[in-house]
């Protein structure tokens, strides 16, 4: 037998920045050549078409928009489809440049049309809504919903720059901005315990415009340490996941109901049901859970689901993190750090799930 070893260095897509401020959209071109893109399109939604005009402002160049329907039920082959169909027809080359402006459907669906043509093409993200700023518009997750599996098909493709705009913010619906607060205090939850403390001394509404920024900083810092360290979730990136693997499952089954819930919601309850599970397994006390539910509860989250368990168990069956038909789960050790591959019986996800009924 002959061997070869392959070992490609690309520095330029391992390493980005993340910009965080305000009035960066109309100041874009400050932080962006972009005169060495050939051509340069937009991918929004029909929810952020008034930020689209101090973007296009700021580009300062011909751009084409490619606006797509809002809503996870849009997230589908279909619509990837009909932005590389744009691309097609407008002559897009590797040379081109996607900007995805939008939320963490937006950024989710076109990182992953820009990862995939012609085998990919920078892509920015300007995420506009609070949970995209601090989870899905950095980490290089790109994906499509598919039978109805959230994200069951999608690549890792780093974009080339993530720039978040905190005037986005002020247009942002109340219920979406504390759907966000939920992974920020995931954030905490799995890797500092002062942050999360810090988050539970006020109601989302109350902190100042400077303090969600440092919010928002602070949540983007302790996901790029995660994954920069685990880029393709090998393992450590996988702490990201706490709540995650109940909480699609509960977001899935919801959408088919009269009260679909939001991704931050659902992950407030899954949050609540894989912290019992820690507490179930002895690894964190009656108190911290006492401490999560008040944390989550101050912040306008729910914590509970009239869901049936046994449709949830289905769902999370067909969870895509499951490893040859064995499910792995996040779990906390002690608020502020969690450990991931945990085994457990399906005895053990029942009486947790019943926790949150
Ligand atoms: N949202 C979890 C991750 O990016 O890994």
């Amino acid at each position: 037998m002959k061997q070869l070893s392959v070992n490609i260095k690309n520095p330029e897509k391992s390493s980005y920045q993340i910009l965080i401020g305000s009035s960066l959209l109309k100041n874009i071109s400050k932080y962006v050549d972009f005169s060495k893109y050939s051509k340069i399109a937009i991918i929004t939604d029909t929810n952020v078409l008034p930020h689209l005009d101090n973007l296009k402002t700021g580009i300062k160049r011909d751009s084409l928009v490619v606006a797509l329907e809002p809503g996870e039920k849009n997230k589908n082959i279909k619509t990837v489809e009909k932005i590389w169909k744009s691309l097609t027809d407008s002559g897009f080359d590797r040379k081109s440049l996607i900007i995805n402006l939008g939320g963490g459907v937006v950024t989710d669906m076109g990182g992953f049309a820009a990862g995939c043509f012609m085998r990919g093409i920078d892509f920015i993200n300007i995420p506009t809504t609070l949970l995209s700023q601090v989870d899905a518009s950095i980490g290089g997750k790109t994906g499509i919903n598919f039978e109805n599996i959230k994200n069951l098909i999608g690549t890792f493709s780093q974009p080339f720059m993530t720039l978040i705009d905190t005037e986005t913010l002020h247009t942002l619906p109340k219920r979406e901005f504390i759907s966000g607060f939920a992974e920020i205090i995931k954030h905490g939850l799995i890797k500092d315990k002062d942050f999360f403390n810090y988050l539970g001394s006020k109601q989302p509404y109350s902190f100042s415009p400077e303090e969600i920024v440092n919010i928002i900083e602070k949540s983007c810092l302790i996901k790029k340490e995660i994954f920069e360290k685990d880029p393709v979730e090998n393992g450590p990136r996988k702490i990201l996941n706490f709540g995650h693997t109940i909480g699609h499952a509960i977001e899935s089954l919801s959408h088919d109901t009269q009260n679909p819930l939001l991704h931050g919601e659902a992950i407030a309850i899954g949050i609540m049901a894989e912290g019992k599970m820690s507490e179930i397994f002895g690894l964190i006390n009656d108190k911290e859970m006492a401490l999560i539910k008040r944390t989550l509860e101050n912040a306008y989250l729910p914590i509970k689901t009239d869901l049936d368990v046994s449709l949830i168990l289905k769902k999370i069956k067909n969870d895509k993190k499951n490893n040859f038909g064995q499910i792995k789960w996040t779990l906390l050790k002690e608020i502020g750090n969690a450990s991931y591959d945990f085994d457990a019986k399906e005895e053990i996800v029942k009486k947790a799930l019943s926790s949150v009924l």
